[in-house]
Order: C-alpha cells, then sequence, then structure tokens
C-alpha cells in the first residue's frame, strides 16, 4: 500500500480515479466470504469483488453460469461484514440483468440493499448499455467488464485470449470507450492482448484493472483462490501463485487425522 492510501478510512470511486491519475496501480482481488475478506482487507487491497467465480471456486460448478442472485447476495453480506477499507463491488450472475434493464435495476438493488455492497459489476457492452444506463441512473456505481466474459462460455466455447483479430478488438475498444460515457467507474478487461489493454487503459480516465491483459493496465484483479495456490489444477500463464495453501492445508489436516488416531489429540491441557 502506498503512502497515498494508506490512512484513508475507506476505498471509494472517486478515490480509484485519483489513484489512476496520479499513476498509483489499483489492487483487487476477489472474496466471498467473512473470514478470508478479512484477511485480504487487513492487507490492504483496494478493491475486495465478490466474484461470480465463487459459482467455481466456492460452489463446484464447471461456469459462471448457475450461481443465483440470492447465492452472490449471501456471499456479499459475509464480505460486507468484514471489510472496513476496501470498495466492495459485487458480480451480477447471469441472468439477473440480461433481460430488461428494469429486471437489472432491481438486481442491482437487492445487492446493495441487501448487502451493503458499495458497487456492481456486470459484462457486456454496447448490449447491455440500457441497463448500464437505468442501474447508473439509480446511484448505484457501476464497473465493466470486457474482454472474455465467462457468463458468454457457451457463446464462446473456449476460456482463450479474446480479442486477438482486428474486428473483435474494435468492438472492444468502442465498448469500453462506450461505458466510460455511459458513467461506469471503472472496467475490468479479462484475457485481451497486453497491448490491446494498455492501448485501452491509456485512452480512458476510468481505472481498468486487467486479469491476463499486461502490465500496462491501471490495476490488478485475480481470484484469491488461484492466487493463495487453493486451486491446484489451474495454471494459465497470467497467473502467479503466492501460496500453496492447497498443501499447507493438507498437511495441517493429515497431521490432526494423525493426532486424533494415536490418541495425542486432546492432551491434558486440552481439555477442561
Ligand atoms: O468473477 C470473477 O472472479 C471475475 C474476475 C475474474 C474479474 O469477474
Amino acid at each position: 500500500m502506498s503512502a497515498a492510501t494508506k490512512d484513508l478510512k475507506r476505498i471509494t470511486t472517486h478515490i480509484l480515479m485519483e489513484m489512476k491519475k496520479k499513476g498509483e496501480k489499483i489492487s483487487m482481488l476477489t472474496g466471498y466470504d467473512f473470514s478470508m475478506a478479512k484477511i485480504i482487507d487487513d492487507a490492504g487491497i483496494d478493491i475486495i469483488l465478490v466474484g461470480d467465480s465463487a459459482s467455481n471456486v466456492m460452489a463446484g460448478h464447471e461456469t459462471t453460469l448457475p450461481i443465483t442472485l440470492d447465492q452472490m447476495i449471501y456471499h456479499a453480506q459475509g464480505v460486507v461484514r468484514a471489510v472496513s477499507r476496501a470498495l466492495v463491488v459485487v458480480d451480477l450472475p447471469f441472468g439477473s440483468y440480461q433481460a430488461n434493464p428494469e429486471k437489472a435495476l432491481e438486481s442491482a438493488i437487492r445487492i446493495m440493499k441487501e448487502s451493503g455492497a458499495h458497487a456492481v459489476k456486470l459484462e457486456g457492452g454496447e448490449e447491455v448499455q440500457e441497463s448500464i444506463i437505468r442501474i447508473l441512473a439509480s446511484g448505484i456505481p457501476v464497473m465493466g467488464h470486457l474482454g472474455l466474459m465467462p457468463q458468454s462460455i457457451y457463446k464462446y466455447g473456449t476460456y482463450t485470449v479474446r480479442a486477438k483479430e482486428e474486428e473483435e478488438a474494435e468492438k472492444l475498444t468502442k465498448d469500453a470507450e462506450l461505458l466510460q460515457k455511459l458513467g461506469c467507474f471503472a472496467l475490468v478487461l479479462e484475457k485481451i492482448p497486453a497491448d490491446l489493454a494498455t492501448k485501452v487503459s491509456q485512452s480512458l480516465t476510468i481505472p481498468v484493472i486487467g486479469i491476463g491483459a499486461g502490465g500496462g493496465c491501471d490495476g490488478q484483479v485475480l481470484v484469491s483462490h488461484d492466487l493463495l495456490g487453493l486451486t491446484k489444477d489451474f495454471h494459465p500463464r497470467f497467473l502467479r501463485r503466492y501460496s500453496d495453501l492447497y498443501t499447507i492445508i493438507k498437511e495441517a489436516v493429515e497431521h490432526y487425522i494423525r493426532d486424533v488416531k494415536s490418541a495425542d489429540f486432546p492432551n491434558e491441557h486440552e481439555k477442561y
């Protein structure tokens, strides 16, 4: 955390804009529950995203599509209770905003009212602009998400790098400009070529947070389970693992099992 932001009580969308202006990189991680969010917030993260990747890493689904609005709100409530500094952004899950702007607004209002989160995120550009306009008009900050959009996995058929071809890169650039014009406070760019992400980041005044989009973005986001090594069979090139919690936790549990089986636990001091 830099000297500029460490004393601030609470990260706001305004502060994120200031960070971009100053060239201070923005850190963002996913969080889905009270205990992990408390650690991540205490460490000084700027944004906690209650991502719909909860569908994968918390519920074990293959895609992000099955998670419901009620489940997202449940995850967000735990995170919000834990956090005292980070901005908490919650993903609008698949099916909660695509049908029409009214439904999108209702979903966003439920998230804000029932969880106490500070902003919502949704996937898409031009196709969802009416929903974005409606949500923003009610005073709810919106973060955009372009590039690889996991809620559209059955349209793409693969989780490979997006916008490598000129046509898709042009659409992404236009969508990014549109999201800024509509009033989104920030934008996630997922798994696109680094040069394109750098260009978009430099041309926008709102912060651009990358995942698998290179170092030219204004900030970075990772799924906390991936960064901590809780997931062990996911090895995309963009992922840097900072720990191997899978092994650490497994070894601790194996140790506990050995101690129980050998009657070493509990000992004389570990009882009443
Ligand atoms: O749901 C999620 O975790 C996300 C990040 C990958 C940006 O949207």
